[in-house]
């Protein structure tokens, strides 16, 4: 058989009910916060991402599935939601609609990375995205929409850390200071970091190289360069969240791993996440449709890694609802009885109940076998003097008991 591409998963039908209570738990709280679903192709132009993104950071430079399609174009699987979702509101003119434009999303995205636990190439996001609010009042949103969601989830253990990267003004001294600060180390580290080092010294600080992070270690800090205005804006964010009790610690290590931030950033990490620990990161991005040649929005927003939230639901033992289950198996006894069996099943599913027969010719025992398996609530029995009477032999398979039950009354058993 082919294998399953590396870094890939399948989802099958005994999970699914996992991701559709963290998909539902996500639209309901998307649309408590007045968040509407957006949906955009899974493949870009890759400019969209080189530009988007930032052509320093290592999803842009070593991460991408880019390929060029029979027209000649370079596209791209998307590796994240953010950069759609700017050419979308670019591309529809939202700017000119109803602001705050706030928008949330479902998707898969795609990285060529190394895959370990909580790192797939093929992975799932839950994001938000809000355009049109430069305020702190936009970045506390969007922070206690992301705590608001974990906490519908049950998660207990997943902690929220924020910092602020400044802006274009305080970056500037900011990485004239790591350039400083680097210049005698550059010989001892990476040649990434070393590319890095002209073009955007921040992101040394994210070097995954084991050698590089003990050089960055000591490094200057943004939180300690701020102008007054992002300093401002940082204060009034942390007092939002304390006055709304978003609880958070300020981690001034916190850079992004992609190009787009300004302000405020955040991330809520978990020991349960995989080697990674963060289960879902964002911040501010005022600079991004400008980086995109466009006129600048501010914005702010999210995402969420579905398949880590779902390792931390189980490592911390949080509360999911029982898998959907067949209410009703219709077995049938003989060939008469089975096409009573089919019939009555047409019946009961146009009443909404989810209903199963035997489609394999199997024994009566057989089948109350299958039913067991796939936990089936009731199993009604039909054979030749059911028939007659017009009435199922219906057993509860919780309680083991059993009742006779007419046709006609089959549908009153789920109410
Ligand atoms: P990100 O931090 O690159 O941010 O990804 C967000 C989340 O996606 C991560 O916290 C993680 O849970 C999940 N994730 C990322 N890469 C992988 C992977 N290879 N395997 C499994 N899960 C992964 C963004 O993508 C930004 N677009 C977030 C954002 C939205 N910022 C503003 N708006």
């Amino acid at each position: 058989m082919i294998n399953i591409p590396k870094g890939t998963k399948d989802v099958l039908p005994s999970e699914v009910y996992l991701w559709h209570h963290v998909e539902r738990t996500a639209r309901k709280t998307a649309e408590s916060f007045a968040f509407r679903e957006i949906r955009t192709p899974v493949f870009e132009y890759t400019e969209l991402f080189s530009r988007g993104v930032g052509d320093t950071t290592d999803i842009v430079n070593k991460e991408m599935y880019t390929f060029l399609d029979k027209g000649n174009r370079s596209v791209t699987l998307r590796p994240e939601g953010t950069a759609g979702v700017a050419r979308a509101f670019v591309g529809n003119g939202l700017a000119g609609g109803a602001m705050p434009f706030k928008a949330y999303y479902l998707i898969s995205a795609f990285r060529y990375e190394r895959p370990q636990a909580g790192r797939l190439r093929e992975f799932h996001q839950f994001g938000a995205e809000l355009y049109g609010a430069a305020g702190a009042y936009a970045d506390a949103e969007i922070i206690s929409f992301a705590d608001a969601f974990l906490k519908n989830l049950g998660l207990k253990a997943v902690k929220l850390q924020i910092n602020s990267i400044g802006c274009k003004t305080c970056r500037a001294a900011y990485n004239e200071a790591l350039k400083e600060y680097f210049s005698p180390r550059l010989s001892e580290m990476c040649e990434d970091c070393n590319a890095r080092f002209s073009k955007n010294p921040m992101r040394m600080l994210d070097c995954k190289n084991e050698n590089c992070k003990a050089h960055t270690a000591g490094a200057p800090r943004m939180l300690d360069y701020l102008c007054g205005d992002c300093k401002a804006h940082f204060g009034e964010v942390k007092n939002l969240l304390d006055r709304a009790g978003v609880a958070y610690t300020v981690n001034p290590s916190i850079v992004r791993g992609l190009d787009y931030y300004s302000r405020t950033v955040f991330e809520f990490v978990s020991d349960a996440a995989g080697a990674q620990g963060t289960v879902l990161g964002g911040g501010r991005y005022d600079s991004l449709l400008e980086q995109m040649g466009e006129k600048s929005v501010p914005a702010v927003g999210f995402a969420a890694g579905m398949e880590r939230l779902l390792m931390v639901i189980a490592a911390e033992n949080a509360p999911v609802p029982k898998d959907e289950c067949v209410d009703c198996y219709l077995a049938g006894m003989d060939s008469a009885a089975r096409t009573q069996a089919f019939l009555l099943a047409a019946e009961l599913r146009k009443k909404g109940v989810s209903c199963e027969v035997d489609l394999m010719d199997r024994s009566l025992k057989a089948q109350f076998k299958y039913a067991d398996k796939i936990g089936a609530r009731y199993v009604a029995v039909i054979g030749e003097k059911e028939l007659e009477e017009g009435a199922a032999e219906v057993k509860d398979m919780q309680s083991s008991v059993s009742q006779r039950v007419k046709f006609c009354d089959l549908g009153k058993l789920f109410g």
